[in-house]
């Protein structure tokens, strides 16, 4: 009988520069599902890929001065060796540069055409180049991009357009009749109020302002617009569209795809959409999972506060931090990325429960049984029988909770039960028991269910920590066929007479103190070393002029000056404007002393509203040069009056 199919995705990133956790999260959130998925039985297609096309990265390869496609090529390297270093078992990995992408998705485009589901007229509209969507005036959030904040710009140009309008009916019946669709379900909430019930505008489709894209195949004026071309990914890597569908008879629909929360709204209405226009079946299951957040705000290179897979892979070991990705981050919602959770989880649940349950199990098997498995002889019910029972609701627990992407939660359980185990040595006293001959039988018994219960773990942990289980079956030297899923489906495959293979800590206990100094120290130089590289800072999103004229700058004359108590780096000022005076606080210690500052005609921004910093209320702000301190004042020695408007 063949296998039922499981078909997972991951969105394909843009590899527009190095990925970061963020999208390491939702990549190892996958492998953990399609490992899950493949060790229980299922015939798995995990696929992933990138995102190619689109003016920002025919822009970044203008700027490196390459042709888009040596751009791109370089950085998918980069990804294809993250993926490996990170245990990534993704079956196929789709590039939307690839033929066998670009062809399908001709082929799609001229089906819509042909059908009337796309037809040529004018676009008119707002666009916001980072986020590469095109946003109607209503959908702006204070005149910008409602999705990352930044400014958008006015859009006319002929384009194809999808008839998206025509799905909405049938889209918002196929949502609320299949609650599964959307998870978790309050996306499907959002999308309906936010999107659907309000009323959908049909889509602009392709693009006459640059080249780096596919050309529509019958007006090769236009390229299609990013998100036919994108979603299409997960058709196209099936061979839907090419001479042999064969995988795409067998896979679509897809059981899950995963995404970002920011971007369910294209997998939950465009895709769909595109799919029903083509006669296809939909996804069983959009699931948006949260973002990885750091210093308040969700990881991104522009803003600078990315984190570095490679880095932490590489000091902590790959499994510590999928361990932390999928066990401190709960797939639905946002979660705090900091170093020092990282460490606290590595050495409590990894160094701690698992690595000392394991090393002083082998231990105990060494010392009082020559290392080799002991026959259990004598059950005690009381003592015995919870971690037993536990054992045994272990498989179905875990794969209730993984059929829910519960992935945290799963992680959860098999921890508790490392626990229970670890609290049953506690309280049999190996030690105690080895004392008297007369135990030994009893003692045989507690060694045999702690290894059995690490064979357990190890089986359960294989989809989240592949090398770690790994290590866990080479030190309890069961075969492949005893670490299967089936195997821990009955308790007790642990081969009596195997001998042990100890081995090395799992995990050494990180020194939490020690460490997070060093990861400031490197944190401080991988700083210097991009300002080094860049030569400055890179550069804040464009302003209009508009904005740009809302700022009020002035000369202002500095006529006193002191010290703010207990800091060391602010200097209150009192400033004159013409014939007003105002009280700035700034840090500007120790660059210039409060004697310095007297008499300096300087540069403030003079309708900044006021803010109270350590009590003093501040009225405007000074200019100054530097990239994070500051390095000099703006100021003045033209003979100009205080109050007078720069510009
Ligand atoms: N190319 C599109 C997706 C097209 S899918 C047909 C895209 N690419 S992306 O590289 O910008 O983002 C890919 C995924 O990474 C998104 O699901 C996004 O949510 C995820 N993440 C990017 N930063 C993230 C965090 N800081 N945290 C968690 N995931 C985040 O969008």
């Amino acid at each position: 009988m063949s296998k039922p199919t499981f078909y997972i995705t991951t969105p394909i990133y843009y590899p527009s520069d190095n990925l970061h956790i963020g999208h390491t999260y939702c990549t190892v959130a996958a492998d953990a599902m399609a490992r899950f998925k493949r060790q229980t039985g299922y015939d798995v297609m995990f696929l992933t890929g990138t995102d190619e096309h689109g003016q920002k990265i025919e822009k970044k390869a203008a700027d490196a001065g390459m042709m888009p496609k040596e751009y791109v090529d370089h950085i998918v390297d980069g990804i294809h060796k993250l993926w490996k270093l990170m245990n990534i078992s993704n079956d196929d990995f789709i590039r939307t540069t690839e033929p066998r992408h670009e062809k399908a998705v001709q082929k799609i485009f001229k089906q819509l055409y042909d059908q009337g589901d796309i037809y040529k007229g004018q676009y008119e509209g707002w666009y916001c180049t980072p986020c590469e969507s095109f946003w109607l005036d209503r959908q702006l959030k204070d005149g910008k991009c409602p999705d990352c904040g930044r400014p958008v710009q006015k859009a006319k140009e002929e384009s194809y357009f999808f008839r998206l309008s025509k799905y909405a009916p049938r889209l918002i019946e196929h949502i609320k009749t299949h609650p599964e669709f959307i998870q978790p379900v309050s996306r499907a909430n959002e999308m309906l109020q936010n999107f659907l019930l309000p009323g959908l505008e049909d889509l602009a489709v392709s693009r006459t302002s640059f080249k780096w894209g596919i050309p529509v195949p019958f007006d090769d004026k236009h390229v299609i617009y990013v998100w036919i071309d994108a979603l299409s990914n997960y058709i196209t890597a099936l061979g839907y569209g090419s001479e042999d569908n064969s995988k795409y008879q067998k896979y679509w629909p897809a059981d899950v795809h995963l995404v970002g929360k920011e971007i369910i709204r294209f997998h939950t209405i465009i895709w769909p959409a595109m799919l029903m226009a083509l006669g296809l079946p939909l996804p069983k299951q959009v699931y948006g999972h949260g973002w990885v957040i750091l210093d308040g705000g969700k990881m991104s290179k522009s803003k600078g506060n990315v984190v570095d897979p490679v880095m932490l892979a590489e000091r902590y070991g790959v499994d510590a931090l999928r361990y932390f990705l999928l066990r401190d981050m709960p797939l639905g919602q946002d979660s705090l990325f900091s170093n020092e959770i990282l460490i606290n989880r590595i050495n409590a649940d990894l160094a701690n429960d698992l690595g000392n349950l394991l090393s002083r199990s082998l231990s105990m098997a060494e010392k009082y049984f020559d290392g080799v498995v002991p026959a259990p002889q004598q059950q005690d019910a009381q003592q015995d029988q919870p971690i037993v029972t536990m054992a045994a609701q272990l498989p179905g627990k875990l794969e209730q909770l993984m059929n829910g992407m519960r992935l945290a939660e799963a992680l959860t359980a098999i921890f508790d039960y490392t626990g229970a185990l670890n609290k049953y040595i506690d309280i049999t006293a190996p030690w105690v028991l080895a004392k008297e001959e007369a135990n030994k039988p009893r003692l045989a018994t507690v060694i045999y269910h702690l290894l059995e219960g690490l064979r357990i773990v190890g089986v359960a942990l294989k989809c989240f920590l592949p090398d770690t289980a790994e290590k866990i079956r080479a030190q309890l030297n069961v075969t492949e066929q005893d670490f299967t899923w089936q195997s821990i489906l009955d308790y007790g495959a642990t081969k009596t007479g195997t001998k042990l293979k100890k081995g090395e800590a799992l995990f050494p206990r990180i020194d939490v103190k020690k460490e997070l100094e060093e990861l400031a120290a490197l944190e401080k130089k991988a700083k210097q070393n991009l300002a080094a590289d860049s030569q400055m800072e890179p550069f804040k999103p464009e302003i209009s002029y508009e904005e740009f004229d809302k700022l009020d700058l002035r000369t202002a004359k500095v006529i006193a000056a002191e010290e703010v108590k207990n800091s060391d780096k602010l200097l209150k000022l009192t400033v004159q404007l013409s014939d007003q005076q105002r009280t700035i606080v700034s840090g500007i210690r120790p660059k210039y002393t409060a004697e310095q500052m007297i008499g300096k005609t300087i540069i403030i921004v003079a309708n900044l509203k006021p803010a109270k910093i350590r009590g003093i209320l501040s009225e405007g702000m000074i200019l100054a040069v530097g990239n994070e301190g500051v390095d000099a004042l703006i100021e003045t020695d033209l003979p100009v009056e205080s109050g007078v408007s720069v510009h």
